[in-house]
């Protein structure tokens, strides 16, 4: 694995960028205080802005270290912020990046989530030297299968009963991975 940082990434429609400080405004209008994300994530809903300001804060000094990999995710068209994208640094040491997101609902369906996430694995096999990028979902976010599938990552099983939701009800997470010489071959097949 190489520490190269959160290195600005572009895409046909996105500009996927370090976030700063002030992005907390609009994170927090555009989905860290929505309810209709909050029940598909395992993180607590912000409640004020101020909640999302210091933890804005504290992710832009994370970037002081290399082993950060976190975008915020802007429309290119408006530069309206929809959406961050991150890698955990739980098994990053072996090459493992496992991959969170999340995206304010208005900018649901209209393929960013996947845009994005394409986007990401290229740059984590292609300049990271990443071995094996992997995501998990719960059994009630069918949509975010459906943006992992879509990006060449594949179904790999279910770890039972390993969260308790929203509903104060155990969950299931559905995991997903994709592999270096996976990415690699899918890419001289094209
Ligand atoms: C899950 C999430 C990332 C999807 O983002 P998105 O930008 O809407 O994703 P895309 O548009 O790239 O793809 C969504 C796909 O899911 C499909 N989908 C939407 N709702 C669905 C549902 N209830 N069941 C099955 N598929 C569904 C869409 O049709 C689309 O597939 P298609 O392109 O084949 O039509 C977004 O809803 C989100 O951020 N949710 C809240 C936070 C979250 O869930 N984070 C991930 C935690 S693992």
């Amino acid at each position: 694995m190489k520490y190269v940082g959160t290195k600005n990434i572009e895409t046909n429609r996105l500009f996927l960028r370090k976030l700063t400080v002030e992005d907390a405004y609009n994170a927090f209008k555009n989905w860290c205080n929505k309810d209709n994300v909050d029940k598909y994530v395992l993180w607590k809903k912000h409640e004020t802005v101020d909640i999302t300001l210091k933890q804005y804060e504290n992710w832009v000094l994370e970037y002081e270290n290399p082993k950060t990999f976190r975008w915020i995710v802007e429309l290119k068209e408006n530069k309206e912020v929809i959406g961050t994208i991150d890698v955990s640094t739980k098994f990053l040491q072996y090459g493992t990046c496992e991959i969170g997101y999340c995206y304010g609902d208005e900018f649901w369906n209209k393929g960013y989530a996947t845009e994005s996430l394409r986007a990401v694995i290229k740059y984590l096999f292609e300049e990271a030297d990443a071995e094996l990028i992997c995501a998990e979902y719960m059994s009630n976010n069918p949509a975010s299968g459906k943006v992992m599938e879509k990006s060449g990552m594949k179904y790999e099983g279910i770890l039972r009963s390993r969260v308790v939701d929203k509903d104060n009800k155990r969950n299931d997470l559905i995991s997903y991975s994709i592999t270096k010489e996976e990415y690699f071959n899918s890419k001289s097949c094209k």
